[in-house]
């Protein structure tokens, strides 16, 4: 299969495009293009070999990735893939909310593997989840009965609710002991009120939840860093960094489907607020989809298979939540969400994940618009009620039946499971840069490399690739 080759002379490359010039590497976001659980995890561990810096920008305790290295299984909330690579500096953003007492689980358990954490800050900007933003979040699940989100019940939204309301408690307010002390006597005392009038939960003790995290505050104190100054620092260096986005796009508060969200912002543009960079910072965007569709929680879902294929899926995928343990809805791939997650991402280039798991499938569908009150629309309608009544116009391609785990160029694939490939970049207007078929790192199909060379083009709809700028 021939890949247009198109080398960048300083000719045709673009000045602003600094990756072109005196770096050969990008500064790329890796955001999820579905509703999370895309294997962001594995992708973003692949890239990260490419990468010196590694960031989070969002989100908390409730993403989990999955790493499997030599048999190896790591399953982190916090602490990003990249920790894995000695010399990858990982930062966690001012834009996470942060549970000390999970992330010094995740602390323990990389020590106990002999895994060094010395390469890892965390922004004294980033806000803590405290015990009363748990009770709250299982609280308020349970007081919503029907309406209730689906949350993974980790504090999440309350620790982002305070941020907003400005009573949250930053991880720079916890390393100051004496401040901490005044500033958690009060925040405690103001939400026993909320707790115990409002929820009738038992209230807390101020001084045992200060003991508690003064202890925290010891442990995590020598990671504490600005964050922002760092990867600005890292940037001037011409050192490559790779922002990691957890949940997905249609998670995202302001582009998700709302209120089935998380309090974050997912989405690519995420990754300047969430870590105080500039857009004109990043290079490229990859999107991690998988060959279906999964989604945890509430809310509405097209595609969902509520049939045996639906079963089929979620056990030959494993589609059980790293968090919560919770099975995920499973369906087909929805294109009309791919090409929003473009539009919202600006997307160069897609990562298709757990193709493999199509391998026993007789026909696949694909939804390529929906059928909304009489109308065919290929556009993501915004408004959540018009959401719940899509039904999805699906155009069907026959399986290719046959294991694809052990190929690792496109040429391996059986013809059919490349015609489907093809077809999803077709449909969803962007080309396909990754292929992964296994949790190994190398169960992967690199068709190109999104972070070195040039933003050349990857495996688009005719099977070979094209420019997609020089
Ligand atoms: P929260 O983020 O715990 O508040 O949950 C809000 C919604 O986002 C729920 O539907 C969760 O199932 C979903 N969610 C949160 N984090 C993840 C994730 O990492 N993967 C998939 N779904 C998630």
């Amino acid at each position: 299969m021939r890949l247009t080759e198109v080398s960048p002379t300083t000719d045709n490359c673009c000045l602003l495009n600094r990756c072109f010039l005196n770096n050969p590497l990008a500064n790329v976001v890796v955001i999820g293009a579905q509703w999370g659980d895309e294997g962001k995890g594995k992708i973003t561990d692949l890239l990260s070999r490419s990468a010196d810096v590694v960031v989070r920008y969002q989100g908390g305790v409730n993403a989990g990735h999955t790493v499997v290295v030599n048999d190896q299984t790591f399953k982190l909330h916090l602490i990003p893939s990249g920790i894995l690579y000695p010399n990858t500096d990982c930062i966690i953003g001012s834009g996470t909310v942060i549970d000390p007492k999970v992330l010094i689980e995740e602390l323990d358990m990389l020590d106990k593997l002999g895994v060094s954490t010395s390469h890892l800050f965390i922004s004294e900007s980033a806000h803590v989840t405290m015990p009363y933003h748990r009770m709250i979040d299982q609280a308020s699940e349970e007081r919503r009965g029907d309406h209730k989100i689906g949350t993974t019940g980790r504090g999440i939204g309350p620790t982002y609710a305070d941020k907003s309301e400005r009573t949250g408690i930053r991880i720079l307010d916890l390393m100051d002991p004496e401040g901490m002390k005044k500033q958690l006597r009060w925040t405690v005392n103001y939400k026993n009120v909320i707790l115990e009038k409002l929820y009738n939960l038992p209230h807390l003790d101020p001084e045992e939840v200060i003991a508690e995290y003064q202890v925290y505050a010891d442990r995590l104190r020598p990671f504490v860093a600005d964050c922002s100054l760092k990867i600005y620092d890292a940037y001037q260096q011409h050192r490559n960094i790779l922002f990691e986005g957890a949940q997905g796009t249609l998670l995202d508060l302001d582009h998700g489907t709302y209120p089935y969200v998380t309090s974050s912002n997912p989405v690519a543009g995420g990754a300047c607020v969430g870590t105080g960079v500039g857009p004109t910072m990043i290079d490229r965007v990859i999107g991690v989809a998988k060959a279906y569709t999964t989604r945890v929680g509430e809310g509405p879902f097209p595609t969902e298979l509520h049939d045996e294929m639906g079963v089929a899926l979620c056990e030959r995928g494993a589609e059980f939540g790293t968090t919560t343990g919770r099975r995920r809805r499973c369906g087909w791939f929805d294109a009309v969400i791919g090409r929003y997650a473009v539009r919202i991402n600006g997307l160069d280039c897609l990562a298709v994940t757990k193709l493999d798991i199509l391998d026993e499938v007789d026909e696949i569908k694909v939804c390529v618009a929906y059928e909304i009150d009489g109308h065919e629309s290929k556009d993501f309608p915004t408004n959540a009620r018009q959401f719940s009544r899509c039904n999805p116009v699906y155009k069907t391609l026959p399986g290719w039946k046959q294991s694809t785990i052990h190929c690792r160029t496109l040429e391996d694939l059986p013809p059919k499971a490349l015609d489907y490939l093809k077809f999803l970049a077709s449909i969803v207007e962007v080309p396909i840069a990754i292929v992964s078929l296994g949790a190994e790192r190398d169960e992967t199909i690199i068709v190109e490399d999104p972070i070195h060379g040039p933003k050349r083009a990857l495996l688009y709809s005719n099977g070979e690739s094209q420019a997609m700028s020089a």
